[in-house]
């Protein structure tokens, strides 16, 4: 030590103070550190900026790295080099290093090189922090950082979202939407969010409805616009039953999507309820909104009026929970589309990946699907062999007719399986179903959640005004049969 600090002093004499300084950096570990650390992140961040921006890498977990871990690697290590120096202070003073000494002088040479070189050193820094910024800004908001980095917390809804009308419309579109305000929220939140998946106490399944999800004001309507005349809408509605596999039965409705009417400037149709000028708020009795105790309507012209489910009662923390009415209301699953059972086991059969002349195959295709797996992995395995043994037990000299048949819908029955169901996260069959029409309630097939779900919330003529008129529940009202 005594050896070093008498160098030190020698070459004080010819070095300067800021040289005693930067040089003394290499004496201090803290001080290695620092340098180190920022090296090899700066290097390894330009490699990785480089590699991504070419196109070698697309993996996640290696953006992660590039743009979240090692600039703060770099900034940590930028913060640790000064505190290195300072905390040398004490040998500062010993060496007659004080305050006054600290001076830049342009005209000695050796100060114009330190000058030159710290600039130098501070655009390449800032350059690549901001090619960073710029590339983690995207990466973070694109849809593989929010649905792949936390794999097992968002895969249902990253696998629902990808086969859905807005699979190429990124999350944040619909998430956060523009703004600082929203944008900080969301990162705020995410915080929150990357520390429960820390600490495993996220909640399983996440729920849903969302409760501060942005008013769809900021974020469907940046893309659809409210006044679009929708008209009416022609579908046709297959199912098959039991006792007919091969026939399905069809249900022709035309919906009146409505919207704004050219022909007579009236805002009509299902679409009335988010038309311009009307706002629709309603309270709910429960937090999964399916029980609604009161509904209050304000019109263009500032007119009111209120529909009251009088037999409802509203716990006292709700009482203040109106919420206005919006897309989301109805289009509870505009991407993350869940199927039900009998939308797998019908496709299936529409489409011919179950063939429908196997007796029995409609019934026991539903067995197996809704059948309880522990895993993902489980259900793979055992699907297609309980599909088959099911068959055997109905008739082993059928079963081994189609065999390839059966084998080949069990393969369908796991794609469906794997399509709609975690339950690692608790999602199973109807955990999140749209609000879209009414199907649920008239399904006999397979027992969903008890609570009401769509339309009926509302339209079930149990909520009234003051004159007694309630909610229509009238058929043609909302659909009829096309002419
Ligand atoms: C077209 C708009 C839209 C896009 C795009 C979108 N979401 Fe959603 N998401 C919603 C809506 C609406 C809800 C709320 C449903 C509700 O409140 O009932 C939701 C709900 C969720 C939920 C809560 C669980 C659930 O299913 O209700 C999660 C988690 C989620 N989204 C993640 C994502 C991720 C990850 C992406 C991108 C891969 C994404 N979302 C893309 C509209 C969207
Ligand atoms: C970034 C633009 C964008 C945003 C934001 C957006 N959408 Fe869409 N939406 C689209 C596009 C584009 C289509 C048409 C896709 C197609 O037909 O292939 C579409 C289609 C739809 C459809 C028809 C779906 C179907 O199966 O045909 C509905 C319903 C819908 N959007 C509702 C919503 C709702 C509700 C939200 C907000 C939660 C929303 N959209 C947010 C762009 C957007
Ligand atoms: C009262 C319930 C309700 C509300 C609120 C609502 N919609 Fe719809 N919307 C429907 C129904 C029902 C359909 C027809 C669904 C179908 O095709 O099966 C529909 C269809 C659509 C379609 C597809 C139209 C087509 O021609 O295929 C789009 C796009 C859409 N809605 C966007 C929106 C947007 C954006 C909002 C919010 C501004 C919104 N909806 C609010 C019930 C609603
Ligand atoms: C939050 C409650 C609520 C929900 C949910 C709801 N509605 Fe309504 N709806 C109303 C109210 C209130 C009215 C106005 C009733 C009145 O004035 O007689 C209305 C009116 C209507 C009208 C008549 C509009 C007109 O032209 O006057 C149609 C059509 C309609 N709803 C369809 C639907 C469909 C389809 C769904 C489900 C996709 C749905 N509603 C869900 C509350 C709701
Ligand atoms: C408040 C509006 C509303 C009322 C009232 C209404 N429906 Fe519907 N109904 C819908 C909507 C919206 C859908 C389409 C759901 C979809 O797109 O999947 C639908 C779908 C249906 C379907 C096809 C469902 C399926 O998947 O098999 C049938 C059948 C049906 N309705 C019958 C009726 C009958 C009968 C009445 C009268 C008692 C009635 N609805 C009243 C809005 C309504």
């Amino acid at each position: 030590m005594a050896d070093n600090e008498n160098n030190g002093n020698n070459e004080e004499q010819n070095q300067g103070p800021w040289q005693y300084i930067i040089g003394g950096l290499w004496r201090s570990p803290l001080g290695v550190f620092g340098v180190i650390l920022t090296t090899i992140s700066i290097t390894l961040m330009v490699v990785g900026l480089a590699l991504d921006l070419l196109g070698f890498i697309e993996n996640t977990y290696a953006n992660l790295f590039t743009y979240l871990v090692l600039p703060g690697g770099m900034l940590t290590g930028l913060a640790i080099i000064p505190v290195a120096a300072w905390l040398r202070r004490r040998q500062w003073n010993n060496f007659g290093i004080s305050r006054d000494h600290l001076h830049i002088n342009l005209s000695d040479k050796r100060h114009r090189k330190g000058v030159i070189i710290f600039t130098v050193l501070t655009v390449v820094n800032l350059t690549v922090l901001s090619l960073i910024a710029y590339e983690g800004y995207h990466y973070t908001e694109s849809p593989a950082f929010c649905g792949k980095v936390c794999h097992q917390v968002m895969e249902p809804e990253f696998v629902a979202y990808s086969r859905s009308a807005h699979s190429k419309v990124v999350c944040v579109e619909c998430h956060i939407g523009s703004g600082a305000e929203w944008f900080v929220k969301a990162k705020i939140s995410g915080l929150r969010q990357v520390l429960a998946v820390f600490t495993d106490s996220y909640s399983r399944p996440i729920p849903s409805p969302v409760e501060h999800l942005r008013p769809s004001r900021d974020t469907c309507e940046e893309c659809h616009w409210t006044d679009k005349f929708h008209g009416k809408k022609v579908k046709s509605i297959k199912h098959f039953t039991n006792e007919d596999q091969t026939n399905p039965t069809v249900t022709d409705i035309a919906l009146h999507i409505g919207g704004r009417n050219p022909e007579n400037d009236a805002f009509e149709g299902i679409h009335w309820h988010v038309s311009n000028g009307i706002e629709i708020k309603y309270l709910a009795a429960d937090e999964k909104r399916t029980q609604i105790a009161k509904v209050s309507i304000k019109k263009a012209d500032g007119s009111t009026d209120e529909f009251v489910k009088a037999d409802l009662a509203i716990p006292a923390e709700r009482a203040d929970k109106w919420r206005v009415m919006d897309c989301t209301d109805c289009h509870s699953r505009p991407t993350h589309i869940y199927d039900m059972p009998e939308d797998v086991v019908d496709f299936g059969l529409g489409s011919k990946k179950i063939n429908g002349a196997i007796p029995g195959i409609r019934e026991d295709s539903f067995k197996v699907l809704t059948a309880e797996y522990k895993s993902r992995d489980e259900a793979k395995k055992n699907i297609g062999p309980a599909l088959l043994a099911l068959q055997s037990n109905r008739n082993p000299q059928l079963a081994a007719t189609h065999k390839n048949d059966i084998e080949k819908a069990g393969a369908f029955l796991v794609e469906g399986y794997l399509n709609n169901i975690w339950p690692s996260m608790k999602v199973t069959w109807g955990t999140y179903q749209s609000h879209i029409g009414h199907r649920s309630e008239d399904f006999g097939n397979y027992k969903y959640a008890d609570t009401k779900y769509g339309c009926f919330r509302c339209h079930d003529e149990e909520h009234s005004n003051k004159d007694g008129k309630t909610i229509t529940q009238n058929c043609g009202n909302c659909h009829d049969e096309p002419k």
